[in-house]
């Protein structure tokens, strides 16, 4: 009976302990968090058929996708729009350095890739998803 106790306050202090986020907040207007989270839907939708195309020999075209989607050819997409809607200006300059990082990261893959060097496009393909999760676990928006 005791052992249970216990065992149910472990759990639910394990439980509160693990709902706490302690990311700093970074603050961007609603326009920018809209415009960021369509892009990151489509960064998903990318990372897909990129790792589709990859596992289906057709690297090349991987490397073509990787660059156009996610690679330094992608950055700048939100440039036309009204500045409370673009992302980027309003992060914290880590966090928009994680990005624009990510970005270079992923180009390198892609010309590995585009050059049909296999062995150093799959060593190179945790470069698709580092910036993600490097981000994701640094900030939130909300
Ligand atoms: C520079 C930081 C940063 C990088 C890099 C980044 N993200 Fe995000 N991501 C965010 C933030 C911030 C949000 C939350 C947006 C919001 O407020 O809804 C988010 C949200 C998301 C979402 C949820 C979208 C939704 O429907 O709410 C997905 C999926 C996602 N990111 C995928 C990715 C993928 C895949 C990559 C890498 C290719 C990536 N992200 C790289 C910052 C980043």
């Amino acid at each position: 009976m005791k052992l249970a106790r216990f065992l149910l306050f472990f759990a639910l202090t394990a439980a509160v302990a693990h709902a706490e986020d302690t990311r700093p907040l970074a603050p961007l207007p609603p326009a920018a968090q809209e415009s960021l989270r369509q892009e990151m839907l489509e960064n998903l939708a990318a990372l897909n058929e990129v790792l589709t195309l990859v596992g289906s020999g057709k690297l090349a075209e991987a490397g073509e996708v990787a660059e156009a989607q996610l690679g330094v050819s992608s950055m700048g997409k939100h440039r036309a729009k009204p500045m409370d809607a673009r992302p980027g200006p309003h992060m914290p300059p880590a966090m928009h350095g994680i990005g624009m990082d990510g970005h270079k990261a992923v180009s390198e893959f892609a010309a590995a890739a585009k050059a049909g060097e296999r062995d150093r496009a799959i060593a190179l393909l945790p470069n698709l998803t580092g910036a993600c999760v490097g981000c994701h676990y640094s900030y939130r928006t909300r």
